[in-house]
């Protein structure tokens, strides 16, 4: 007779207060040792591990045990030898004294090592996922997120949310990455498209009158991979009637103060807040990781008539800004070269270096500048003796991207990071609108549905690219976890909005038409947040990529090396989609 499942110990669980117990327990069989006449196995499920012996009557039955084979053991709970126990194991001081084995599934030998610490490449982990879980440090990340889920849940059902399933085969909507589209087979030629997020439903929902909707959406957007981006993930998906801004905050905070503690990390009393521009010039970054310093200096004054023509003209024409790295002045001629070639992806002709040493100034525009004229830069900059000055000058864009990447990365190469630290802060004061010089147009900066400042509002025609956002992002650690905005809930606005970023009375219509059509019958203000599940989860498991904490993710290159799709289809389905004659 075998025990009932949900009575059954987990292997992990079995401690000192089952002593002289008899057990029975399930499991993968992690390790063999044969002492003669005695056998060691470790049995291990997604709790952990507990010690099995086999001696006298069963060493037999025991020697035909081989890893990941699927067992059911009954025996005797007893304390290990004098000596033998394992501290940093929940079951370290007991074994299990075998009586009884049944193998219920035998294994091959695994394509790699099931363990913590494997050297098996990503690819091969990715296309075993199965086992890759299996291993200790996967199975932890996938039990933090459920954890972190059930709290959010619990969180919001106190605060009165409800949740709302909303579609996966829908239309476009605005969060402007390309969509994944889905042809239908009964309207030839036509499309859903899957979402980028719930964003016009929740705003629905407000219509509707439901108040305070929460959903762990699914959302898809077919852009770039990234560590951090994949192309189906999850949001913490937020929207509430008659809030503003800092009720949003309040939420949000709420719910982290619940949830980082899962990970043991304290989540602070009160959060900093960040105006766009500051984090801009101070950091050259958007979602700015404030837990080290190297912040950028404005150099553009010195640059007027300073002599050297390159410094001159970019000022004249866009910025010149730098940042300083202490004691970098031990850097070398090839370490600045690579810096020089880590900035050229951000658009920078080049990095331009100061050093002060004990012999004076050293640089490569010293030349044009005189020694006086380099040593105003680095006192400008406040760099010290052995201290290292590296400038950037071009567009304001190029500018911030590149000393904004290379602030990060001097930081992460010179152990500047402090372990164990987390900040977390609002940034705020978003511009609404972004022009594009290839299109010769503005885009929303988070979406079209996002209401300008009421104090901006009136600038939307005579100069749209400085009108400021009711809209807000949540970053963690230089990584935004969020983000949301107050609605335009007034539907003349919302045209004046469609007309600034160039959308038509005729395509709003047809695109947002359904949404408009809503806001006549009573719409209550309203506003909301999106927070990135995966990141969130990926921060609080330290970890660097969000794969890591997805079940099944995509590579960098959108494929699932486990079930190969993307793949073909059998030109049958294809004719019967009406995309094949
Ligand atoms: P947004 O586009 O800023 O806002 O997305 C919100 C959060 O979702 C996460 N995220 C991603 N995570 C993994 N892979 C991706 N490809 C990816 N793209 C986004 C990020 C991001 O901060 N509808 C609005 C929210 C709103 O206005 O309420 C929206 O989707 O953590």
């Amino acid at each position: 007779m075998t025990m009932s499942a949900w009575e059954r110990p987990w292997c992990g669980r079995v401690t000192r207060e089952n002593l002289g117990q008899k057990v029975e327990l399930v499991g993968w069989v992690r390790r063999r040792r044969d002492l003669g006449g005695l056998i060691f196995a470790d049995l291990r499920d997604r709790t952990g591990l507990v010690q099995l012996v086999f001696e006298d009557e069963m060493v037999a039955a025991g020697e035909q045990l081989s890893g990941q084979d699927v067992i059911r053991v009954r025996g005797v709970v007893r304390p290990r030898a004098e000596g033998q126990a394992n501290p940093n194991l929940a079951t370290g001081e007991i074994e299990i004294r075998v009586s009884e084995l049944e193998i219920l599934t035998e294994s091959e030998t695994p394509p790699f090592v099931i363990e913590d610490d494997t050297n098996a490449s990503e690819d091969l982990r990715l296309t075993y996922r199965y086992l890759d879980l299996r291993r200790p440090v996967m199975t932890a990340n996938l039990v933090l997120r459920h954890r972190i889920v059930a709290e959010t849940r619990r969180y919001f059902d106190e605060m009165e949310f409800i949740e709302v399933e909303t579609p996966i085969l829908t239309r476009s909507t605005p969060e402007g990455a390309r969509d994944f589209l889905v042809p239908s087979r009964l309207h030839k030629g036509a499309f859903y498209a899957l979402p980028q997020s719930p964003q016009l439903f929740k705003q629905l929902l407000q219509v509707a009158g439901l108040g305070r909707y929460i959903q762990i959406a699914r959302c898809f957007r077919d852009e770039d991979l990234r560590a951090d981006r994949q192309p189906e993930f999850t949001q913490i998906d937020v929207e509430a009637s008659f809030v503003r801004e800092e009720d949003i905050f309040v939420l949000t905070e709420g719910l982290f103060r619940r949830i980082f503690p899962l990970a043991g990390i304290p989540f602070p009393a009160k959060v900093p807040r960040l105006d766009y521009f500051e984090a801009m010039e101070r950091f050259g970054s958007d979602r700015p990781d404030t837990r080290f310093g190297l912040e950028l200096v404005e150099l553009g004054p010195l640059c007027e008539g300073c002599g050297f023509q390159v410094l001159e003209n970019a000022a004249a024409t866009g910025r010149v800004k730098g940042l300083v790295l202490p004691g970098g002045a031990a850097l070398s001629r090839k370490q600045l070269d690579q810096l020089s070639d880590f900035v050229k992806p951000y658009g920078a002709a080049g990095l331009l270096w100061f050093k002060r040493t004990e012999n004076g100034v050293a640089s490569p525009a010293k030349k044009a500048l005189g020694e006086a004229g380099a040593a105003r830069f680095l006192d400008a900059a406040g760099a010290g003796e052995g201290d290292l000055l590296l400038a950037v000058g071009g567009s304001e864009k190029v500018v911030f991207a590149s000393l904004g990447a290379l602030r990060v990365e001097l930081a992460k190469e010179h152990g500047l990071i402090p372990g164990g630290r987390h900040d977390f802060l609002w940034v705020t004061g978003f511009p609404l609108l972004e022009w594009s010089e290839e299109d010769g147009r503005f885009y929303a900066c988070h979406h079209p549905f996002t209401s300008p400042l009421p104090e901006d509002a009136g600038r939307l025609e005579s100069d749209p690219g400085s009108v400021r956002a009711r809209a807000y992002d949540i970053v963690m650690d230089g990584v935004e976890l969020g983000g949301g905005s107050i609605r335009i809930h007034d539907p003349a606005l919302q045209r004046r909005m469609f007309r600034a970023l160039g959308i038509g009375e005729e395509e709003a219509n047809a695109r947002f038409g359904f949404l408009l059509e809503a806001f006549r019958y009573g719409v209550p203000p309203h506003g909301g947040i999106a927070l990135g599940l995966d990141r969130i989860v990926m921060l609080m498991a330290g970890r660097d990529s969000i794969r890591d904490v997805i079940a099944f993710p995509k590579t960098t290159s959108g494929s699932c090396l486990l079930t190969g799709a993307p793949a073909g289809v059998d030109p049958a389905q294809l004719k019967e989609l009406g995309l094949k004659p």
